[in-house]
């Protein structure tokens, strides 16, 4: 057992969190729409115009805040005039990027806007840059924003959608240093520029306008965008979206549900990497644009493993143990950090691919462990980060790896804390002095379990939150936590 003094200062505020920081990201991959979210709507099971009923609650309860779609690589291969009109006259396309399956575009812009009403969140829109025109995304954007008599709002009436809808996230390509086109940081900072130029506020419909950011640490990406995107005075982008994946090597990627303690801690060290990532990133926006007029977006992160034994290797598909959860647990808080500049973060992906928040196989649906961190982070939604600390103490020699994960936010006089213990072995007996707030009341949950537990499709509840004692002295809050949890303490 370790003691470990904690302090929160609720009045010394960090950042608003942004509920977008609790984003998520679905791609034409694997099984993440097709016989994921979608299964058409003769299916017996239950749907909504062949969207998934139990996943869309799954999702309202985690109060999921935006979704990203179609990519991922998959976005800039993606043409969107094949995805409307009536389904059974709709081209079909391959998927080359994942697994070269041919799909049928069921799942196209009508749909991807109906699930994210059904949810009750953002959606985000990532445009085709690499293969597609400045003319296409340009009409996708009148599409489905323009309200009055255009060709494409002709259009879009006539496929049975009378009224726009609201768009407010779009990227303007995805990963164009890689999959997304192989182009150089100068020239697509150009590039960005023609498109985003050509993408339209109509009528009170404000678009917030996401440029490709840079592969993890290529810090000389985001120099280059910072310096081209102001044009004319005005900055041509809101947003500049990186991508972080947590993998130890990524020629040896490793069982999702089969390591040992190295592993794990190695893991956890790229995790914790994210804290300089943002760091870094931000201090480079800061120099160009101290006002913070540009959001740092993190649109993809999460674990990458190998795929369970027996799937396509093309489908990405990997179990979720509680080393996710702390992964999850870790990210949010460091998220939470970095509130100020970062504005939305997208895990990859919400369901069947990568650190997925569900699983499905045929009828049933599986809440991952991830998924139970969302859950008990999500009341950090637009709350006002404030100053956390934890007298922590590194866990490996040559390794980033605090044992304890923390972060507070204070929203309509509740103050929220969330805790990791990320050792395998020592539980923490917590002791944080909270100042600034006069908490009467304390209650608190709990996700715990050895580090390899994961539920099953046999076992849907074998990782589930529970409720935890944690008392309040005076202002402070005690409780004990065991190795390999993760907590959340609400105030009032
Ligand atoms: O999430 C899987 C893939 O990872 C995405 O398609 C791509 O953007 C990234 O490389």
């Amino acid at each position: 057992m370790k003691n470990i003094k904690m302090l929160v200062n609720a009045g010394d505020k960090i950042g608003h969190i942004n509920r977008e920081l609790y984003g998520h990201f679905s791609e034409h991959l694997g099984r993440c729409i097709y016989n994921g979210i979608y299964v058409g709507e003769d299916s017996e099971i239950p749907n909504i115009h062949g969207i998934r009923k139990d996943m869309v609650e799954a999702f309202k309860n985690i109060k999921m805040p935006v979704l990203r779609w179609p990519g991922g690589c998959f976005a800039d291969e993606y043409h969107w005039k094949d995805g409307i009109g009536d389904k059974s006259g709709r081209k079909k396309m391959i998927n080359t990027n994942w697994g070269g399956v041919v799909e049928d575009n069921s799942f196209g812009t009508h749909e991807f806007m109906e699930l994210c009403e059904l949810v009750g969140c953002e959606p985000y829109i990532s445009g085709n840059v690499g293969s597609g025109t400045v003319r296409e995304l340009s009409e996708w954007v009148e599409y489905m924003t323009f309200d009055g008599m255009s060709p494409m709002a002709d259009l879009r009436k006539a496929n049975g959608k009378d009224k726009p809808w609201k768009l407010k996230y779009l990227g303007v390509g995805n990963e164009n240093w890689g999959c997304g086109g192989n182009m150089s940081p100068d020239f697509y900072s150009n590039v960005y520029r023609q498109y985003a130029s050509f993408c339209k506020n109509y009528g009170d419909n404000k678009l917030f306008k996401v440029a490709c950011g840079a592969n993890g640490a290529d810090y000389e990406w985001t120099e280059t965008l910072m310096k081209s995107l102001k044009h004319n005075g005005a900055w041509q982008a809101n947003g500049i979206g990186i991508h972080y994946y947590s993998v130890p090597e990524w020629n040896n990627k490793g069982s999702a549900t089969k390591f040992d303690e190295n592993d794990y801690y190695t893991l956890l060290s790229t995790v914790n990497f994210t804290e300089t990532l943002l760091t870094r990133h931000s201090e480079i926006m800061n120099r160009y644009d101290p006002e913070g007029e540009v959001a740092l977006v993190l649109d993809e992160w999460g674990t990458w493993f190998d795929v369970e034994e027996g799937t396509n290797p093309g489908f990405l598909y990997q179990q979720n143990t509680m080393r996710d959860a702390l992964v999850a647990a870790i990210s949010l808080n460091i998220f939470n950090r970095h509130s100020k500049r970062l504005k939305m973060a997208n895990i990859a992906q919400v369901c069947n691919v990568l650190q997925a928040v569900v699983l499905t196989e045929g009828e049933k649906m599986i809440k991952t462990p991830t998924y139970h961190v969302f859950d008990l982070f999500k009341e950090h939604q637009e709350g006002e980060c404030v100053y956390c600390h934890s007298d922590n103490e590194n866990m490996v020699e040559g390794k980033d790896t605090p044992m304890i994960s923390s972060s507070a936010s204070v929203k309509d006089g509740v103050l929220t804390l969330t805790v990791a213990n990320c050792s395998l072995t020592d539980d923490a007996q917590i002791s944080c002095d909270i100042f600034d707030f006069d908490a009467k009341e304390i209650s608190a949950r709990i996700l715990s379990e050895e580090v390899h537990a994961h539920n099953t499709f046999e076992q849907p509840e074998n990782v589930v939150i529970k409720a935890l004692d944690a008392k309040l002295e005076g202002n402070k809050v005690c409780m004990k936590i065991p190795a390999c949890s993760v907590v959340e303490v609400t105030l009032r």
